[in-house]
């Protein structure tokens, strides 16, 4: 039987631990090309191995999400390798200091909400690459975690 995501490539973001890594196997499980993208390289070469061998592809990806420039490259050579993009998975970001509340500094709030309302502003835009290129095909989704839905597009 054919496998649900058969052929369709997915995006995944900070794939290299925790939820990340765990949703790009399910994805490749399922059939998917996976781009494997997070801010240290060597954090996702090891689950790229295991995609490979459960059979499907995975492209690595380094890059900080919180810069666009980087997350517009990352998808330039994701598009490049296979050719399309049906699935992203915005969930690189950091759980920030975890301390008792009273003594939490700005910083480290500041820091945090960062990247997490870069990260969500950056992949929910018109303009910027996997809108557009989902659009155009008139499938596929965009999650980011932290979000309340998922978007089709
Ligand atoms: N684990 C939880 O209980 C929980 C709860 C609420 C929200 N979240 C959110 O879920 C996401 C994943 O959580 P997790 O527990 O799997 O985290 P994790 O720390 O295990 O993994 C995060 C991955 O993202 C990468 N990363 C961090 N900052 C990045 C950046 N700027 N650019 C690219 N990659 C980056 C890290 O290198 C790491 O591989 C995070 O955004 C987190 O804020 C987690």
């Amino acid at each position: 039987m054919e496998k649900l995501l058969h052929n369709q490539v997915a995006f995944v973001t900070g794939a290299g631990s925790g939820i990340g890594r765990a949703v790009a196997i399910k994805l490749a499980q399922n059939g998917g090309k996976i781009a494997l993208v997070d801010l240290h390289k060597e954090n996702v070469e090891e689950v790229k191995k295991q995609i490979e061998e459960i059979g499907s592809e995975a492209l690595v990806l380094e890059a900080n999400v919180s810069q666009p420039t980087e997350v517009k490259n990352c998808y330039q050579k994701t598009i490049d390798q296979w050719g399309r993009l049906d699935v992203v998975f915005a969930n690189a970001g950091i759980n920030g200091e975890v301390t008792p509340i009273e003594d939490m500094e700005p910083k480290d709030w500041d820091l945090t909400k960062f990247i997490l309302t870069e990260r969500n502003r950056f992949y929910n835009r018109d303009g910027v690459p996997p809108v557009p290129v989902i659009k155009e095909k008139r499938t596929g989704s965009r999650t980011s975690l932290g979000e309340r839905e998922n978007r089709p597009c």
